[in-house]
């Protein structure tokens, strides 16, 4: 009886099951009611009483083994199954969803890189900045209308007067202050004004203000660059004009429109039948500013434009409403979206 135990005991450890039906034959063959395990029950009445408990607790085990193998090859069938059904080759891979760069990003970093290419590099500054670095340094005379608080955001600091930069020409000063010539540089940031929000104003936008510092430096040079930065931006017909304008630290100044680059300078609404967008502000450094910050006016020139990001974004992408650059409206941003 014993040696038959441990036969039946092989038997099942090796039955090879690779389906359902062989799972089933299996269960017959061992488990069921005429199986043979049942048929060691019947003929254990015949094993002599003083083997009786011992053969009793192997045929037990016997039993819970055939059970627990039965069980376990059934939930690794099981698993199999549920496993090859889910398993669809043909099906596309799961997209995820493509984040955006904001439209002001994405202008301001071409802005940057068509400066790059001709040697400019950036540089940054503070965003709360003194009266030095933001006006006095820049030529404002200490009445400029400027100054007013209705274009400054002031802050009180002790006994000290601070405010928010209004444009990052400040960010130039201390380029002059902390370097000599030849200085190359763009400086795009955050600025504020205290504006009432409209469609038309804010009160804070970005810039990307220029410099260039060297020997020599002409208005030739000047207009020679805004062309270039024009033409790169928005393609090789586009034109520029300069129209006199003033601004405290450049000397002489100017205003710059570019060709309109809906209508062709034909006229259209968003030129107001002009032919002409304005887009930026320029002149030569005034030799007070480059005196303030220690560079010889005697030795050197050097030109300054500075841009609003948002404007030559409303231009590029027809944004006529300055809210929806900061109001983070998903529906706008999408739009957006690059691959
Ligand atoms: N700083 C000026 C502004 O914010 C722009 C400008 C920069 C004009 C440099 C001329 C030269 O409006």
């Amino acid at each position: 009886m014993k040696d038959q135990i441990a036969e039946l005991e092989q038997e099942i450890r090796d039955y090879p099951i690779q389906s359902k039906e062989e799972l089933e034959q299996f269960r017959i063959a061992f488990i069921g009611s005429k199986g043979k395990i049942k048929g060691l029950f019947a003929a254990f009445k015949s094993v002599p009483n003083d083997q009786k408990k011992e053969v009793g607790q192997l045929l037990n085990q016997l039993r819970q083994l055939a059970e627990s193998r039965h069980q376990e090859l059934k939930d690794h069938l099981e698993e199999q199954e549920t496993q090859e059904s889910n398993l669809d080759l043909s099906r596309p891979g799961e997209v995820s969803p493509l984040g955006s760069h904001h439209p002001l990003s994405i202008v301001r970093r071409e802005i940057i890189d068509i400066f790059a290419r001709v040697g400019f590099t950036v540089s940054e500054g503070p965003e709360i900045e003194d009266d030095w670095h933001n006006f006095s340094a820049l030529n404002f005379p200490p009445e400029h209308p400027a100054r007013d608080m209705q274009d400054t955001f002031f802050i009180q600091k002790g006994e000290k007067e601070i405010s928010l930069r209004t444009h990052t020409s400040s960010v130039q000063v201390r380029v002059m202050e902390n370097q000599q010539p030849p200085i190359r540089t763009i400086s795009p940031g955050r600025v504020y004004r205290n504006e009432a929000i409209s469609a038309r104003a804010h009160c804070f936008f970005h810039q990307v203000e220029g410099l260039y510092i060297d020997r020599d430096v002409s208005f030739a040079d000047l207009k020679q660059i805004l062309l270039y930065f024009a033409q790169e931006l928005f393609g090789e017909k586009a034109q520029i004009r300069l129209r006199p304008s003033y601004f405290p630290f450049t000397e002489p100044s100017a205003e710059v429109d570019i060709s309109c680059t809906i209508c062709n300078t034909k006229g259209c609404n968003v030129c107001k039948y002009t032919g002409w967008l304005e887009i930026l502000g320029c002149g030569m450094v005034d030799p007070n500013v480059l005196k303030a910050s220690g560079i010889d006016p005697e030795v050197y020139s050097g030109y300054a434009f500075g841009m609003g990001i948002e404007r030559i974004a409303q231009l590029k992408y027809k944004v006529n409403d300055l809210r929806l650059y900061s109001e983070n409206d998903l529906r706008f941003l999408k739009q957006f979206t690059s691959a």
